[in-house]
């Protein structure tokens, strides 16, 4: 803002307002000041002398006649907000960037005003985007590509959400996932809070911490949350495969904090927790889309081999597109009923028997519609017949061909056998020709195939809020294996994913469109 002093000064120096009287005025329309804040004096002191030589009326004064304000440095939003301050100003006056002037004074007169040199521009988009802005609040009414606007936000959000699900304060973690939904959701960047109005599931504590990104670029707790050790804690000892929130929590209370102090310590591991040790660093780092490929001919050929007619799908974020993941995820069915009883025992047995398995855990089928009902709809716990796996995959080399033969038996198998007693975390040996890979397979009857693949498809918070929209707005129970109308009583059925949006009353969203 001009200091008074500096106004009164100036006004009782130049008797014509300002503008240097001993120059000519070449363009009598265009009546110019220069905003001293962020400019500072001295440079606004220079360009207004250049400006008045090159002909142009520059007013030290602002007032009501001064057709463009310039300014350097400024956002949009403070301008309007100095301009607001001041006693009257002319209702069109245009609010420009420095960039606007120092072209003018180069052409040796008013450049004509191109979109980059408005700085309400600013302003007019964020009124635009705050219309723009309106998301329907459930995030299965939604299309959420991978990619997203606001990256920044949408991490941070994230990793309190992940924070909250590791302190077991679900409630928390969901708030947190839902307000990243909605940035996900929102077609450009969030420049201000003001765009932020009339959102759904943005929650005061999400609005604080977006509010300190965007103010400062990081947010307090999130930084310190990344850096604190409970976190990172949580973080190592729940990427063991087979301990939850609720092992690492124990253990962090009886201080073991790292993986060597969990080997120090003595604590018994389940037989899924010590797999999930031995193969510690390959299980956290990502799957490739290549490798799930790879993996997806070998469940095949499995599959093929022990029930010729039987399919399998890419399931989970692959199917959304996602190019790399933490597991592969297959569903696997029979077109007619009934034949995919007894299938997944004998598709782990001709896994088992190439070598393709480090280790694996079956549990059964155990829904029956006419025993259970319909799905609990706030939970995503199924009952399909279901194997947790650890795949031993080979390396992908170079010269290596793509024979289909080739996936018939596991190359690696007898090469790499290493003693099960050895200490591979510590002596990890990386040159070993395979590498560990997490994958479920789901085997589904075909009446349940198309629920099943809904509700593997993912994301976590899009299948939660489909659930949420079934109950909440249809009066329905959604599960992965079946949709039961509450009003009606009865089953709907559906062949394919399409008819579930269909009977739930909403557009069908791509799989790549599910990233929520
Ligand atoms: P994932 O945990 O594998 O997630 O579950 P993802 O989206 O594939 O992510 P990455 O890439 O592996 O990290 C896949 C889907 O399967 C459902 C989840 O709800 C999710 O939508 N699921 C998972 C179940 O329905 N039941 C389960 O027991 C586990
Ligand atoms: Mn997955």
């Amino acid at each position: 803002m001009v200091p008074l002093k500096r106004r009164k000064l100036g006004s009782s120096h130049t008797g014509n307002a300002g503008t240097n009287s001993g120059d000519e005025v070449k363009f009598p329309q265009v009546v110019l000041f220069l905003l001293e804040r962020k400019m500072g004096a001295s440079r606004r002191a220079f360009l207004s002398q250049l400006g008045r030589k090159k002909g142009f009326q520059v007013q030290e004064l602002f007032s009501e006649i001064v057709t463009h304000v310039i300014c350097e440095n400024n956002s949009g939003e403070e301008v309007r907000t100095w301009l607001d301050s001041q006693a009257s100003s002319r209702p069109g006056a245009h609010l420009l960037d420095i960039s606007w002037y120092t072209e003018s004074m180069r052409a040796g007169q008013p450049v004509e005003i191109l979109d980059r040199h408005k700085l309400q521009q600013e302003l007019q988009i964020s009124e635009a985007e705050v219309i723009m802005f309106s998301v329907p609040s459930y995030a299965c009414q939604r299309r959420t590509s991978l990619e997203n606007h606001n990256t920044p936000l949408t991490e941070a959000l994230s990793l309190l959400a992940e924070n909250a699900e590791l302190s077991e304060d679900d409630g928390r973690g969901v708030a947190f996932r839902r307000a990243a939904a909605v940035l996900k959701a929102l077609p450009s960047p969030v420049t201000s809070m003001s765009q932020l109005k009339g959102l759904p599931c943005l929650g005061e504590h999400s609005l604080r911490v977006i509010k300190d990104i965007l103010e400062n670029g990081s947010s307090i707790e999130v930084e310190s949350t990344k850096n604190s050790e409970r976190y990172n804690a949580l973080k190592v000892l729940t990427g063991i495969f087979g301990v939850g929130s609720k092992t690492a929590e124990r253990w962090i209370r009886a201080g073991i904090h790292s993986l060597h102090q969990l080997q120090d310590s003595g604590q018994t591991l389940n037989r899924a927790q010590q797999a999930g040790l031995e193969h510690y660093d390959d299980i956290n780092q990502p799957v490739t889309k290549a490798e799930a490929d790879v993996i997806g001919e070998i469940v095949e050929k499995a599959v093929v081999s022990v029930l010729p007619g039987a399919q399998i799908v890419l399931t989970g974020g692959f199917r959304r597109g996602k190019l790399t993941g933490h597991d592969v995820d297959f569903l696997i069915t029979h077109p007619e009923e009934g034949r995919e009883v007894g299938l997944m025992s004998k598709v782990v047995s001709w896994l088992e028997s190439k070598g393709f398995l480090l280790y694996q855990k079956t549990t059964r089928n155990s829904y029956l519609e006419s025993k259970d009902g319909p799905g609990r709809p706030a939970s995503n716990i199924d009952r399909f017949e279901r194997c947790f796996s650890i795949f031993k995959l080979a390396k992908e080399k170079e010269t290596r061909t793509k024979d289909p033969q080739e996936v018939t038996e596991n190359r690696v198998s007898a090469e790499t056998d290493q003693n099960p007693n050895s200490d591979k975390l510590m002596n990890k040996q990386t040159d070993t020709p395979w590498r560990a890979v997490r994958v479920d397979l789901v085997v589904s009857p075909i009446s349940q195939f198309a629920f099943a693949l809904l509700g593997w498809t993912g994301s976590k918070l899009f299948e939660r809020e489909l659930r949420r929209w079934a109950g909440h707005e249809r009066s329905m129970s959604l599960s992965s294996h079946a949709l039961f109308d509450n009003k009606k009583g009865r089953y709907l059925r559906a062949s394919s994913e399409e008819e579930i949006f269909a009977h739930l009353g909403l557009e069908f969203i791509l799989p790549s469109e599910r990233n929520a």
